[in-house]
């Protein structure tokens, strides 16, 4: 449990605004701000930051909450992981025993710990002849990387020993279980006993853009299986949410980004001079990473593996990274493997020259299409232009689409003109679909929502509509909070009728009734984040009506409390009844006794 007044300060030094700016492209809307939601997909923005109560809420899904709800949300963590990323960010340290630090709950502070103090180790073995020699001798010969590299990049040698890493770790303070939280050591089911996972690997720290180590890649030296163990999801560590080499890259891709396949390919490019290469971990680019990637550069060329897989691997790049708005082009080397063998081969002047005539999207698909049927007949003809048509359409851009059109015209045959119509139909088709697609997915998520958040209501419509304005009131003012706390209005827990109602006024009495006091965002410690953009929304469906006096809560109070009166009545009528119906049966079984 983090205290109340450090939750406080970390929320007052957190701006809402520029906390969600740093994810969320926002625009000034009145006094509010608005942009496209970053938990669906729409094309009209219906996600809104409000400063004045420091709240989000997207109308489109119903995600909604505090500065602190909102990182939860986009980084996947739970309250007290979002409240310690938000610390650090404003710079304010919590206290450290009161961060959780149980066996099963290590922090990701304390994983960051543990990898610094791991990569020591694996780098002083790298660097120690006795253990390394052979290692390094890898590095600097069979891959020619110079020691400047492999300094910068902080590789190391995990030896070919079963416990020399745990005992290192253990020695320095590190608990058993730690490390296997970490990933650093497995726990042998029949012993019980640890053991280290890397093994006689070459390994690759992952650094964050932060700095910290958030896990690791070990590379074999020979052509065993797996080639390459990665450290799983730990506390600290997202596989979905990291980039390899963005910690140097990031000031050097503003403009440009180079993404490649591999660990081995981003070392070579920096290595070659092109600071700007990142490599996805082991994992498909997801578009989590694309979204990620649009927030630090604004063109991509896609560096893949020459053969067929990472050529298939680069169309599925090349459309999400699109979807985001950044503008793609794709490296096709001959004559190599990869972007490593490349280089090692031809030089960095070789490669620069390529990465020049790198084609883009338009030309890698286009040829892509034109290769795959015979356009000499008119039947190939026809199915080729078929499919140049969607893929003109589906270019934003109208300068791009006349572009498009012009080369597409030539390579085929056909007149501009009648592509171009082609074109036009398709993208009115596309338009309309897209429009019927988003409202679908709005009303449906709306729907899964607020059964997902408050399965009662469907059960008692009326109940449920009096909790909401109790609770949009009691969240927005500390009057009516009072007057529930003091007895004017006369409420109680079992008043309610929905569980969710029940836990939220029983949450914000309680809160109320402590020293502390109410606070908006201590609610995070006990609901979801979905709940959270529930009470939210209560709180903004509230505070945008004109009348919200103690009158209000009264009646809204009178009207809950004789739902719940006529809810009892009719238990007490069923029960009635049933005792009425039990009689007869009795009734009858005795008459029936008798003859
Ligand atoms: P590659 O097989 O191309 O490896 O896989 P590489 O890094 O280029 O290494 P070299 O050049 O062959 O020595 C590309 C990436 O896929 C992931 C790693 O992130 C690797 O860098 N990968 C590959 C794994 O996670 N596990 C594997 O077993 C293989
Ligand atoms: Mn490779």
């Amino acid at each position: 449990m983090i205290p109340k007044e450090i939750i406080e300060e970390i929320r007052y030094r957190s701006d809402i605004e520029d906390v969600i700016g740093t994810y969320v492209t926002l625009k000034r809307a009145g006094s509010n701000r608005n942009g496209l939601c970053p938990f669906h997909s729409e094309k009209t923005p219906s996600f809104t930051v409000f400063p004045t109560t420091k709240s989000f809420y997207c109308f489109g899904c119903g995600a909604g909450g505090d500065v602190i709800t909102f990182i939860q949300k986009i980084e996947n963590l739970d309250y007290v992981a979002a409240v310690e990323l938000l610390a650090t960010r404003a710079g304010i340290t919590i206290p450290n025993d009161v961060t959780p630090d149980t066996a099963k709950n290590v922090s990701r502070r304390r994983v960051y710990e543990m990898n610094l103090e791991a990569a020591k180790f694996f780098r002083s073995a790298l660097f120690d002849p006795t253990v390394g020699a052979e290692a390094m001798q890898y590095l600097t010969e069979h891959r020619r990387m110079g020691s400047a590299v492999i300094k910068r990049f902080g590789l190391g040698y995990a030896p070919n020993d079963f416990g020399l890493l745990t005992r290192h770790m253990r020695q320095k303070g590190f608990g058993e279980d730690e490390l296997v939280e970490a990933f650093l050591s497995g726990r042998s089911r029949k012993s019980g006993k640890l053991y280290d996972l890397f093994r006689n690997r070459i390994m690759f720290p992952v650094i964050d853009t932060a700095g910290n180590i958030v896990a690791f890649g070990g590379r074999v030296m020979d052509d065993s299986k797996p080639k390459y163990l990665n450290s799983a999801d730990t506390p600290g560590f997202k596989k979905s949410r990291i980039l390899f080499g963005l910690n140097y890259a990031k000031d050097h891709c503003a403009q440009e980004l180079i993404l490649c396949e591999g660990y081995m390919d981003t070392i070579a490019m920096h290595a070659a001079g092109f600071e700007n290469a990142v490599a996805t971990l082991g994992t498909a680019i997801t578009s989590e990473h694309a979204r990620l990637l649009s927030r630090y550069t604004k063109r991509v060329v896609i560096n893949y593996d020459s053969d067929e897989a990472g050529q298939k691997a680069a169309e599925k790049a090349m459309q999400l990274l699109s979807e985001v708005g950044l503008t793609v082009r794709v490296l096709k080397l001959s004559g190599a493997k990869d972007a490593d063998e490349f280089i090692r081969r031809y030089g960095a002047d070789r490669f620069r020259s390529v990465m020049e005539a790198s084609r883009t999207a338009f030309d890698f698909r286009l040829e892509n299409i034109l290769s795959r049927y015979d356009i000499m007949t008119a039947e190939g003809k026809i199915r080729a232009a078929r499919e140049i048509t969607s893929l003109i359409a589906g270019t934003g851009s109208g300068v791009e689409r006349e572009l498009y059109l012009r080369a597409a015209s030539e390579r085929l045959g056909i007149s501009g003109e009648s592509l171009g119509n082609d074109v036009a139909r398709v993208r009115t088709r596309m338009r309309r679909e897209a429009r019927q697609k988003e409202s679908r997915e709005v009303r449906m998520s709306a729907r899964s929502f607020g059964d997902r958040v408050n399965p009662d209501a469907a059960k008692s419509p009326a109940a449920a509509a009096a909790e909401e304005v109790i609770l949009g009131l009691l969240l927005l003012y500390p009057e009516h909070r009072r007057a529930c706390v003091d007895g004017r209005v006369e409420l109680g827990e079992a008043d309610f009728f929905t569980d969710f109602g029940k836990r939220s006024f029983h949450a914000v009495m309680e809160m109320e009734r402590s020293a502390d006091g109410f606070s908006f965002s201590a609610l995070g410690e006990h609901f979801t984040p979905d709940e959270m953009g529930r009470l939210v929304r209560l709180q903004q469906d509230r505070g945008s009506l004109q009348n919200n006096d103690l009158s209000v809560l009264t009646a809204a109070a009178a009207s809950l409390i004789a739902e719940r009166e006529k809810r009892e009545a009719k238990e007490a009528g069923d029960w009635q009844s049933e005792i009425a119906r039990r009689r007869t049966e009795l009734q009858k079984k005795k008459e029936q006794t008798k003859i």
